[in-house]
């Protein structure tokens, strides 16, 4: 994740220097310290789903894989996740995004936050003097505010524990942060856990930790199930820290960024912010988005395109220079060269467009479609596995699949690639500069040769020789006055 955040280090001192000599504030913590645990085991009831709650998806990325990568970009090399309901699920949706870097522990039965770090400890790398602790229901987290809190407990050994804190309008569902007259943090108390008093507070728990290993393996050994849940919370570790040399809080100001999801609603609206914050990102590096447009997290943009209203972008799609994508057109996994432009409501998928190509508006390019550099395909094309070389047009009306289609050809209105008998699919070359007239079924296989022309509204069913002449339609007759003849017949025959 692009670095969004002007507070990267505000009003920390880094008293400590990492074992490699490097700052702390640097987003490369040494491997040897910095270990995460994500927790991701619970089934997210709240969600009323079969799916695990951090499986669902904001900007095309599951809510832990925005976690586990916010740990990583802030230089946490060692990251286990801990898995429960729906496991299998989310270890291969963790193994698809991050390989084998995001290791996996179990936690069979959902007894707490508390208990999820117990199950995680064994697995996570003995070298680790600090573990993060994480909650995958947090999406919006900002590795910028996990170097924050790094850098908050190496500035303070005497600290065994520092956590995030902020402050929300509806603390509703969160723990709330307990202080002293002092002003230090005391405890967390659960919502439901509260007295009414405690309940008005409105600094709240995000769920985000960094615990001293030493600290950590006696604190969690001491939990007790001593709340209105009967579980282990992890934050009954927070109020032993704060017997025993104190808890940092580190306050974020921008609470958006630390939302829990519990609910749908709430997933739907954290998607928002991070459609937002993806498309102001972008906006900094010298792309124009205009209102609405929803580039999901996986999509890279080059400087100097214009990306119009609600345009959207979803998997490996990525954007050249200059490249403009008018109104409304969605693009899933295609690659856009630079100064391309797709006009509106244009449909794409696993495709690509090449450089100063012109598609649609209305066009729609299915599997494996490459159109070559200034190429043209227009308002209701549709390709499918089907390739235009240099300058080739497709400008209106036409089905083109399973094709090759060579520099400088011109396909007519209304053609279309018969490329389907029932059982397998053929294949339609078109050479370079052939012409197609309007109208014309071109039944595959076929080979129509370089500089060849096929005469409007003909089936070919024959290759065409290179230079030749395809016409294949009923020669025309015109009977002189018959209309009017016909015309007077009807008419009588109607009785008007
Ligand atoms: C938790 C915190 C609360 C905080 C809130 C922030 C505790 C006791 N409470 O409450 O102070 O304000 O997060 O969002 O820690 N999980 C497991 N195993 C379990 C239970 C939970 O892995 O046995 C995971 C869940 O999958 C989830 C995360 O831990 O990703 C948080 O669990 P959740 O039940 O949502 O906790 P909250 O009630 O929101
Ligand atoms: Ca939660």
């Amino acid at each position: 994740m692009r670095q969004g955040r002007g507070a990267f280090g505000a009003g920390i001192s880094c008293a400590a220097m990492s074992p490699n000599g490097s700052t702390p504030s640097s987003p490369d913590a040494p491997a040897s310290v910095l270990a995460a645990v994500v927790l991701a085991a619970g089934q997210g009831t709240r969600m009323k789903s079969k799916k695990a709650k951090v499986l669902h998806e904001l900007c095309g990325r599951a809510m832990v894989h925005h976690v586990v990568g916010a740990a990583f970009a802030a230089g946490v090399k060692d990251v286990v996740v801990v898995v429960g309901f729906d496991g299998e699920s989310v270890r291969s949706a963790l193994s698809a995004a991050f390989g084998d870097r995001a290791r996996t522990a179990e936690q069979a039965e959902q007894k707490g936050t508390g208990h999820a770090v117990q199950c995680a400890m064994p697995s996570v790398s003995p070298s680790a003097e600090l573990v993060m602790v994480l909650c995958g229901d947090t999406p919006l987290l900002r590795s910028a505010d996990l170097v924050l809190l790094r850098d908050a407990i190496l500035a303070d050994p005497s600290a065994p524990m520092a956590m995030l804190t902020t402050f929300v309008e509806d603390p509703t569902g969160y723990g709330r942060i307990l202080r002293g007259a002092d002003g230090r943090v005391t405890a967390i108390r659960e919502h439901r856990d509260c007295s009414p008093a405690e309940r008005e507070v409105r600094e709240i728990n995000p769920g985000v930790y960094v615990v001293r290993r030493a600290f950590l393996e006696g604190a969690l050994a001491g939990l007790t199930p001593n709340n209105a849940q009967g579980e282990l919370y992890f934050t009954d570790a927070v109020a032993a820290a704060c017997a025993k040399g104190g808890t940092l809080a580190v306050t974020v100001g921008d609470a958006a960024s630390l939302a829990g999801i519990n609910d749908r609603a709430q997933l739907a609206a954290a998607e928002e912010v991070l459609y937002q914050r993806i498309a102001d990102d972008w906006r900094r590096t010298g792309v124009t988005i205009r209102g609405g447009a929803r580039i999901d997290a996986s999509v890279t943009v080059e400087p100097e395109a214009t990306i119009g209203p609600n345009v959207v972008l979803r998997g490996a799609t990525r954007v050249g220079a200059g490249a403009s994508l008018d109104v409304g057109v969605v693009l899933t996994d295609v690659t856009v060269a630079a100064g391309a432009h797709v006009l509106p409501y244009t449909v794409a998928t696993r495709s690509t467009i090449g450089e100063g190509a012109h598609v649609g508006p209305f066009s729609h390019l299915r599997p494996d479609s490459v159109l070559g550099k200034g190429s043209h395909v227009g308002n209701f094309v549709e390709t499918k596995k089907t390739t235009l070389h240099e300058g080739a047009k497709a400008n209106h009306l036409a089905y083109l699949g399973d094709g090759e289609i060579g520099a400088g050809a011109n396909v007519g209105a209304g053609t279309i690639f018969c490329n389907y008998d029932g059982f397998q699919k053929h294949k339609t070359t078109i050479g370079a500069g052939a012409f197609i007239g309007s109208d014309s079924q071109l039944v595959a296989p076929i080979t129509i040769g370089d500089g060849a022309y096929v005469g409007t509204g003909t089936t070919v069913t024959k290759d065409v020789p290179a230079g030749a002449l395809a016409i294949g339609r009923i020669p025309q007759e015109n009977k002189l006055g018959y209309a009017d003849r016909l015309r007077a017949r009807l008419k009588a025959r109607s009785g008007k």
